[in-house]
């Protein structure tokens, strides 16, 4: 198998979603919006944690004050229309379809070095986001805000797109996790208690794949794909935001990458909406993913 890194590549929306649904990944250097876009998340989190630099503000202030801060910052960014307007910025910088585009909100994710492992700073696992409810038309789009390293990054494990790992996505169903898994998070500081889809064997996470891009780059791979946090040994905070986008064609063809190995119920759909005018997608669409209403 092979995994091809397109950079800057000027091929049709349509020719690159089949592309990322055959496990290839796209990069582009910093867009108009993705620059627009980081620009915003680095003023909200640089007036959050005044007076220290984000990156460093982990080795300043105490575990609680610290939480307490980044669970009231992250809602912010996530919710705030300009994050979301940014995005549709980012599509069209893309030359995406923007009536076909739906999308999730953005989130704005930060991963602390060896300093809390838990709750809204969890250090994911190798997952894939289909074991999650994702579908598999589903396409991640990852962009750094500050300056990232090897060391505080994102690892993709290539040779699982193609075979399956063991996992217990078997136990997941979206609907549920909404409705009592994610209010959990910010209560939970030291210990990660909450059921999330694992790997339930060996995974060979080298040789792996990490990209480097400067602030505002932007990283699009298939919610199918392996990947990894890689813990942060990198003495800094990692700050980064990422959203999840379908093409309503791929939607409703059902088209996507293959299922290797996820077994979740249910289906986040309902949260994508679309660029131009927040619709959400039809009811009768979604149904047609939700394969365990609770
Ligand atoms: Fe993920």
């Amino acid at each position: 198998m092979v995994t091809v890194l397109y950079y800057d590549s000027t091929m049709s929306d349509e020719e690159r979603r089949k592309k990322l649904f055959g496990g290839d990944l796209f990069v582009y250097s910093p867009t108009p919006h993705s620059l627009q876009l980081v620009a915003f998340a680095r003023e909200m989190a640089e007036k959050a944690l005044a007076p220290h630099f984000p990156p460093d503000a982990q080795h300043h202030m105490e575990k609680q004050a610290y939480v307490d801060v980044l669970a009231d910052l992250k809602p912010t960014f996530i919710n705030h229309p300009r994050s979301k307007e940014l995005v549709g910025g980012i599509l069209a910088d893309l030359d995406i379809d923007l009536t076909q585009a739906y999308l999730d909100v953005p989130r704005l994710r930060s991963m602390t070095s060896e300093y809390l492992n838990a709750g809204l700073t969890l250090q994911f696992e190798s997952h894939r986001d289909t074991w999650f409810s994702a579908p598999f038309s589903q396409i991640n789009y990852w962009i750094p805000v500050y300056d990232v390293a090897e060391d505080n990054a994102m690892a993709f494990h290539p040779r699982y797109f193609a075979e399956g790992v063991r996992n217990s996505s078997r136990d997941y169903n979206y609907a549920q996790w909404v409705q009592f898994g994610r209010s959990a998070a910010a209560k939970q500081v030291d210990m990660e208690t909450r059921k999330q889809p694992e790997a339930e064997q060996e995974i060979e996470r080298e040789p792996d794949i990490r990209v480097i891009t400067p602030p505002g780059g932007i990283l699009i791979f298939s919610g199918a794909q392996l990947h990894t946090t890689v813990p942060n040994t990198s003495g800094r905070t990692r700050f980064s935001i990422d959203f999840r986008v379908v093409n309503r064609k791929d939607v409703e063809a059902h088209s996507g990458a293959a299922n290797v190995d996820s077994d979740c119920t249910g289906t986040n759909l309902g949260d994508f909406m679309r660029a131009t005018d927040l619709e959400r997608l039809p009811e009768e669409l979604i149904g047609e993913y939700d394969t365990a209403p609770i």
